[in-house]
């Protein structure tokens, strides 16, 4: 059976965590990768949103497919192929989900796809 996640994240609500937290907020939630590629985009905070819609997707999808232990935001890290399309990295556990991401100035979406054991 396949699963489906979603989440919708407002980019202001980022832009202030990173304007309050800084790095405590970022090195909480994102990979030093994750990190690496925000910083050198225009609007980092887009990316940024979009990451963390992609990690709350994630996890909503392997809650759905029966996970019942929590999952830590750095444990899903959210990678770019040749192309840029995101593909995930799960750290411990066995699941390969699909993600797909979108971002406008206000808003980012993420949906995830997995196949529940
Ligand atoms: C891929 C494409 C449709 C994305 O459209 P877009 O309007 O820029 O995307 P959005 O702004 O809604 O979302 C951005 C997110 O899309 C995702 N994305 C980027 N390229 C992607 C791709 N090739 N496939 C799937 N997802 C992609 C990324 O997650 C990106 O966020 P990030 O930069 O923070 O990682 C567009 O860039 C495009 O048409 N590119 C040229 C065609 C192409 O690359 N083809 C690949 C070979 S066929």
């Amino acid at each position: 059976m396949m699963v489906v996640g979603t989440d919708l994240v407002e980019v202001g609500r980022i832009q202030e965590m990173i304007e309050r937290w800084a790095d405590r907020f970022l090195e909480r939630i994102f990979t030093s990768e994750e990190i690496s590629y925000c910083q050198r985009q225009v609007r980092p905070a887009q990316h940024f949103a979009g990451r963390f819609a992609a990690k709350e997707a994630v996890k909503k999808a392997l809650y759905s497919a029966g996970q019942t232990e929590p999952v830590l935001f750095k444990q899903i890290q959210v990678n770019r192929d040749q192309q840029g399309a995101p593909w995930v990295r799960l750290r411990g556990l066995s699941e390969i989900p699909q993600v797909s991401i979108s971002h406008t100035d206000r808003y980012a979406v993420a949906t995830a796809i997995l196949e529940s054991p």
